[in-house]
């Protein structure tokens, strides 16, 4: 198998390695909304990993300069929404390519139990509250329990790798 030789112990290696490391890393996407002041927020995240069954629980890395991380904290609801393969638009929308105030113009979306934005066609639609919330460098390592779930009749989830979807 072919490959390049180890990256020196330079930090600069590091950075460009780790980038490069990530790249090949596929994830699924999942929009993740929360309750604003006035409007729910949300943003686009392939940080959502399963962590627990029992309980079920979920984790997340939510940067600290994002729009939604104030309206993050231990006991607030979130909906975290797992894309299907055709909401590449969505993701581009909670990733920054719409303002804050017009994301949810994009796509279909009902209401949660919590009643924050629920994405039709998704994957899944997960109803969580906030357990806990650690800091760890630029981001939050949000760990949420999972109250109830809806899933879709098929398997097709979003991909995203090499800063494009599959
Ligand atoms: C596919 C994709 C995955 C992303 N995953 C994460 C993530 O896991 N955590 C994170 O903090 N930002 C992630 N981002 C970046 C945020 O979605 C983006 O910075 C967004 O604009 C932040 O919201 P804001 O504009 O309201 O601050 C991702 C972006 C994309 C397009």
């Amino acid at each position: 198998m072919a490959s390049s030789p180890p990256l020196a112990a330079d930090p600069a290696d590091v950075t460009a390695g780790f980038r490069g490391a990530m790249r090949r890393l596929a994830s699924g996407v999942a929009i993740v909304v929360a309750r604003g002041d006035d409007l729910p927020v949300g943003m686009a995240a392939t940080s959502i990993t399963s962590l627990t069954m029992d309980p079920p629980a979920v984790l997340l890395c939510i940067n600290q300069s994002a729009g939604i991380h104030p309206c993050l904290s231990p006991g607030c609801p979130i909906s975290v929404n797992i894309l299907s393969r055709h909401q590449r638009d969505v993701s581009a929308a909670f990733g920054g390519a719409v303002p804050r105030d017009r994301r949810f113009e994009v796509g279909q979306w009902a209401s949660d139990v919590h009643d924050l934005p629920a994405l039709d066609d998704a994957q899944a639609n997960l109803a969580c509250t906030i357990d806990s919330m650690t800091p760890f460098g630029t981001h939050s390592i949000v760990v949420a329990r999972v109250e109830t779930v809806r899933l879709s009749d098929s398997v097709e989830p979003l991909i995203y790798q090499d800063g494009a979807y599959l």
